[in-house]
């Protein structure tokens, strides 16, 4: 009796530790990395527009391009031959690239480009990320047509930290131009003028009803009533941060670029060029007796010419011919509802997701030039050096030791000539051409302070650092004060991403974490400022450890 008891009491153990083996191992068994391949042959295909028809560069003939869909974990691998007679590189915007620097793609920064009939591997692994990101063409201005979705989901097993949704739908914006935006860029560089303006904006490639001869080429959203969508905004466009809005509906959001944020509830968001916003939208619980228009239309205070027109696209709840409610977007140059909106982000800095921000950061390097108070790093625009495109890689450069005469690593710690940087701008605004860096040792942690600047009127600049994301620990108007505004960073929640706005007439103060050997772009993320140069780069030494080198160059490595 007693030996019975004893060996069903074992046998209840086994059972047990056998139920625990399953439970803990299928996660690990599911959630192995899987390896996803993609080819993207880029080759001209016509597209027609608003009654125009024009012969553009296209991943596989589509446009928007494909959308990659991998989880965290998994590695991607993407096999790109370039058909055009012209060169292109691919950049994986908002991906860390651990270990995998020569994937990044910036052109003559990470490689140089992948010229006509020739092909380029990228290969990557999605470390510690998950969310939506996107990708893009890096030369010249060809991510106007060339750019799709990047969306990484959880592991497999993981939930979102917010109701998982019905559906998910990515929602990219970009700018249509009737004319070649290659010959607009080139024209405004040979003369110096403003480039030409685009025609339209455009919801996953399409600009809507309230263009003329667009009506037919509008996106739709086909909804259920009392039902969660996730939308996955990305702004793609060239040289616009937009206003979003949805008629009668609001949203909550819950994710930018790739990073959890404490969900809030808002009608209307910004976006830069360049960034990610995720957002739900919760749907009527009945069938209304309308469909709603989701417009996006550009936020600026720019001197110059800009695209002032207004995309949109219809959500629908059935296929009857319904009247459209519009919603009613921000004017143009409203300061006010871009910084409400920018200044509600926080991280999520729950115990899954925490916000790892840098406490300490390094003080300014104590060169000739350097008279940033408080050991603080502070940048205009860009500190008087307009960036000069190399004409080999500079990471090149950098793994093979010859950096004379490819880039400097004297770019100024702070402006060289300080003045008001936001009250009347000097006649002379003493600006240097050169390929010059800021040269680290590895894991340094760095507080930057961007300072737009009232030189040709001031504006708001979407900065983005490639290879990065940052905590965005305070922002402002006027000139930043270094002995005052510091008292006021959050170091607790502040929003992490990859891309953010320069304040019109303010500062934004961001840190982060230089844990990737190489070499890693930051420029505006409007095409046109980056043309004129507004661009610099973080070169970062090896570490001690031998997974903190970087790696030597893929074999198949373009040539200059
Ligand atoms: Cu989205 Cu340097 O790029």
């Amino acid at each position: 009796m007693d030996g019975a008891l004893s060996n069903s009491h074992f046998m209840s153990q086994i059972l047990l530790y056998t139920f625990a083996f399953l439970v803990l191992a299928l996660p690990v068994v599911q959630s192995a990395s899987v390896t996803r391949y993609y080819n993207f042959d880029v080759r001209l295909q016509n597209v027609t527009r608003l009654c125009k028809t024009k012969s553009i560069p296209t991943v596989n003939g589509q446009f928007p391009g494909p959308k990659i869909t991998v989880r965290e974990d998994d590695r991607i691998i993407v096999r790109v031959v370039n058909h055009l007679n012209y060169n292109v590189t691919f950049h994986w915007h908002g991906i860390r690239q651990l270990g995998s620097q020569w994937a990044d793609g910036p052109s003559y920064v990470t490689q140089c480009p992948i010229r006509s009939g020739q092909s380029y591997v990228y290969n990557f692994t999605v470390t510690g990320q998950r969310g939506t990101l996107w990708w893009h063409a890096h030369f010249s201005w060809l991510r106007v047509h060339l750019y799709g979705p990047l969306i990484i989901l959880p592991k497999e097993g993981v939930a979102y930290p917010f109701p998982q949704p019905y559906k998910e739908v990515p929602i990219m914006f970009g700018e249509w131009f009737n004319s070649d935006p290659e010959a607009v860029i080139k024209q405004a560089l040979q003369t110096g003028a403003g480039p030409n303006i685009s025609d339209a904006y455009t919801i996953n490639g399409l600009p809507g009803p309230l263009y003329n001869c667009s009506a037919k080429d509008t996106f739709k959203l086909n909804v259920k009533p009392g039902r969660t969508y996730l939308l996955r905004l990305i702004n793609a466009a060239l040289n616009s941060e937009l206003f979003f809005s949805i008629a009668n509906h609001s949203f909550t959001v819950v994710e930018t670029d790739a990073n959890y944020v404490k969900p809030f509830s808002t009608n209307t968001l910004l976006i830069s060029p360049g960034q990610t916003i995720n957002i739900l939208l919760s749907t009527h619980q009945t069938t209304p007796s309308s469909s709603f228009l989701m417009m996006a239309s550009p936020y600026t205070t720019t001197a110059g010419t800009f695209d002032n027109t207004t995309v949109a696209g219809i959500l629908k709840y059935t296929a009857k011919i319904l009247p459209i409610n519009k919603p009613t977007l921000p004017s143009f140059n409203d300061t006010g509802a871009a910084t409400n909106f920018t200044t509600k982000l926080r991280s999520l800095a729950s115990p899954s997701y925490p916000a790892r921000v840098p406490l300490k950061v390094e003080p300014s390097p104590k060169n000739g030039t350097c008279q940033g108070p408080n050991g603080t790093k502070f940048a205009a625009s860009i500190n008087n050096v307009s960036f000069v495109r190399p004409s080999i890689a500079m990471l090149e450069a950098q793994y093979y030791h010859f950096l004379e005469g490819v880039f400097t690593a004297d770019f100024p710690g702070v402006p060289l000539i300080p003045f008001n940087y936001t009250g009347t701008p000097p006649n002379n605004t003493f600006v240097s051409h050169g390929t010059k860096v800021v040269k680290l040792k590895f894991n340094t942690s760095v507080e930057l302070v961007m300072q737009d600047t009232s030189i040709q009127g001031a504006e708001s600049h979407p900065l983005h650092l490639h290879g990065h994301d940052f905590f965005v620990v305070g922002q402002g108007f006027g000139n930043f004060n270094p002995y005052k505004d510091p008292a006021q960073f959050n170091l607790i929640d502040p929003n992490e991403r990859n891309t953010v706005s320069v304040p019109s007439g303010g500062w934004v103060a961001i840190r982060f974490v230089l844990d990737n050997p190489g070499v890693w772009l930051m420029h505006c993320h409007l095409d046109v400022h980056l043309s004129w140069g507004l661009a610099m780069a973080w070169v970062v030494e090896d570490g001690p450890l031998c997974n903190q080198k970087l790696p030597p160059p893929p074999l198949d490595l373009p040539k200059c």
